[in-house]
């Protein structure tokens, strides 16, 4: 594990030398400390944070004005990771100054090192104008949960041999444009194996097989804190929701039973 700084050239030299980037997501002050102290790579403060964070249906809903509380939040917690922002719906799709000026937000009040934004060639110009402004760029491919109501649901993308050489080519013009890695999410291992031997650039996969240069998966996902819905790809390393509910349980009891606090936990 290496302990300095991880910065965007760190990143991108972990795939010449075959190191895999490990990856989160955080979007508050405590746990952003945690995986940075677990020693991951990368933390993204992930627009999932609109459904795992704030219970909303889709990752739409939030605004660029919460991404940035949930960024500043969680950049206090980071010392050693690269800190990236997900560009929120509608904060880059209308253009590129649009895009250059809340990118840059990210960096200047958030405190995060990078952005991300979901899409391909459509958006390659715009990351193309961000990357020159000094933004480093993470792409993101494959299923984009920005697009769900086009998708009509979460499916696995990129399934046919035309779906597969348009994820390539997309990945080839977000390289062009000066991406610094790419996010693939929900595709075909085969297709992650494809593109991640296409570009030189590190692709990180999210149900998109162990052939991807890195992995990053939904923190609240993995310790089990987020229980509506699991998809297949999340291994659930710990069960917090039922720690959780748990231990606040016997809180509850020994209140109502007196047995909180003791003698010992009082003045
Ligand atoms: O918003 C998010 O957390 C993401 C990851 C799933 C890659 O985009």
């Amino acid at each position: 594990m290496e302990s300095k700084k991880i910065t965007v050239p760190i990143i991108m030299k972990m795939k010449e030398q075959r190191e895999k980037i490990a990856a989160l997501t955080a979007y508050d002050y405590l746990m952003a400390l945690f995986l940075d102290e677990a020693g991951i790579d990368i933390i993204l403060v992930g627009d999932s944070g609109a459904m795992v964070f704030s219970g909303y249906e889709t990752t739409i809903p939030i605004t660029m004005d919460e991404m940035i509380y949930h960024t500043r939040a969680a950049s206090r917690g980071v010392k050693r990771a690269l800190l990236v922002s997900d560009m929120p719906f509608l904060s880059f799709q209308i253009g590129s100054e649009d895009a250059m000026r809340n990118a840059g937000r990210f960096i200047k009040e958030g405190g995060a090192e990078a952005v991300k934004m979901e899409g391909g060639e459509a958006i390659a110009e715009t990351v193309h104008r961000v990357v020159n402004a000094g933004i480093p760029v993470m792409g993101h491919l494959g299923l984009t949960p920005q697009s769900i109501n086009r998708f009509g649901g979460y499916k696995v993308q990129a399934r046919t041999e035309q779906e597969v050489n348009r994820l390539v080519s997309d990945a080839l013009a977000l390289e062009q444009a000066g991406a610094f890695s790419i996010v693939l999410e929900k595709v075909p291992a085969a297709a992650a194996k494809m593109v991640t031997e296409a570009v030189k650039i590190p692709t990180i996969g999210i149900g998109a097989g162990a052939d991807c240069d890195g992995q990053i998966l939904v923190t609240h996902d993995m310790l089990g804190l987020f229980e509506k819905f699991r998809p297949k790809f999340v291994r659930v390393y710990a069960e917090l929701g039922r720690e959780i509910r748990e231990a606040s349980a016997r809180y509850t009891e020994d209140v109502k039973l007196g047995k909180f606090p003791s003698v010992e936990e009082s003045y």
